[in-house]
């Protein structure tokens, strides 16, 4: 891989997708291609093909996929399935029969099972049942890695799919009816702040344990498999260390300089009380996180700070 490897990024405008591009670039990476929705919609299999075939790039990052949490899981199963199955579908096969030879594949740690042992290893996928609320989405992503898996055993191409925890960072969803959980706090305690520090209420009991991954680190990871031939087709990407919910609201709290109280609704469920991935595979093969989370959070803040008021335009 040389730095004026052509090199397509599916989904560039996404949170992955624009760090990734964002890392790519300052490793000195000028060949870069990417296209939005509007320009080219990934569930046209004609246009895909037909853009490969002009295109013709040697190396493809799939950051293209839609994603939504536990509501837009449950309104929307159809989409959940039948888009990402048509989107990965037509850009793994266009990649193939275009001989790119490089092919990275997003999965996720939510496509374990949902009762898998824990910390989550590899190997655990498909060995049990799927969490019910977000199956349509883990089917569609199972069928993506074993779509990269069959193209790596039948004709030894580098396909590879690399499974992130939950992310982070800069350009994350805000919007407190879809958001993840640590963009949803940090604007809570922003807006707590802001109203003269009042109460912020949270979900649960504040004791299940997450791992946080900085989208940054998760961009550094996939640069590392563009510039290395993996040996597997799968691996995690995560930190490895995991802490309380409660922990990160009061890391939060802190960072925003909230003075107020946290009031856990502990009507509200807590989900499942552990998702760590196992992250020594990856380790390995040379690659591992950096990003502190507590810096983390700081220049996601600063970033959330900097960006509110273009994002209440845009997405509010
Ligand atoms: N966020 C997380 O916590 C997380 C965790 C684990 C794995 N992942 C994986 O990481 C990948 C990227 O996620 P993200 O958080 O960056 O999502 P995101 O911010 O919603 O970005 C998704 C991107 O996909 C593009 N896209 C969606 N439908 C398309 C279509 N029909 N045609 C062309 N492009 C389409 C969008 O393009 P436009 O902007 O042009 O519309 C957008 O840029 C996904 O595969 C996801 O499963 C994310």
């Amino acid at each position: 891989m040389n730095k004026n490897t052509k090199i397509y990024i599916a989904g560039h405008r996404g949170m992955v997708g624009s760090a990734v591009w964002r890392a790519l670039t300052a490793a000195g990476y000028t060949n870069l291609i990417g296209k939005s929705s509007k320009e080219l919609d990934l569930r046209n299999q004609q246009a895909v093909n037909a853009f490969f075939e002009t295109e013709k790039p040697e190396a493809v990052i799939d950051a293209a996929a839609r994603v939504g949490g536990i509501l837009a899981n449950n309104d929307f199963p159809y989409q959940f399935l039948m888009e990402n199955l048509q989107i990965q579908n037509n850009l793994i096969d266009a990649a193939h029969k275009n001989e790119v030879n490089k092919f990275i594949f997003l999965g996720s740690s939510c496509i374990y099972p949902k009762l898998a042992p824990q910390p989550l290893k590899e190997e655990y996928l498909l060995t049990d049942s799927l969490e019910p609320t977000n199956q349509w989405y883990a089917i569609a992503k199972i069928a993506g890695v074993k779509a990269c898996e069959a193209i790596r055993r039948q004709f030894g191409k580098d396909y590879v799919s690399l499974m992130p925890t939950n992310l982070y960072g800069p350009f994350d969803n805000f919007d407190l009816k879809t958001s993840h959980v640590l963009p949803a706090m940090i604007r809570k305690f922003h807006e707590a702040k802001q109203k003269g520090n009042e109460p912020v209420e949270l979900w649960g009991s504040g004791t299940p344990m997450r791992e946080f991954l900085h989208v940054d680190d998760l961009a550094q990871a996939i640069l590392f498999a563009i510039e290395n031939v993996l040996p597997e087709h799968l691996y995690n990407v995560g930190t490895g260390v995991d802490l309380t919910i409660k922990a990160l609201a009061e890391q939060i709290q802190e960072t925003v300089g909230h003075k107020g109280e946290i009031v856990w609704d502990s009507t509200k469920p807590d989900g499942t009380p552990r998702k760590l991935m196992n992250v020594d595979k990856m380790k390995e093969a040379g690659w591992e996180a950096s990003t502190q989370l507590e810096l983390g959070i700081k220049t996601t803040y600063e970033w959330f700070v900097d960006n509110i008021a273009e994002y209440k335009q845009v997405k509010l």
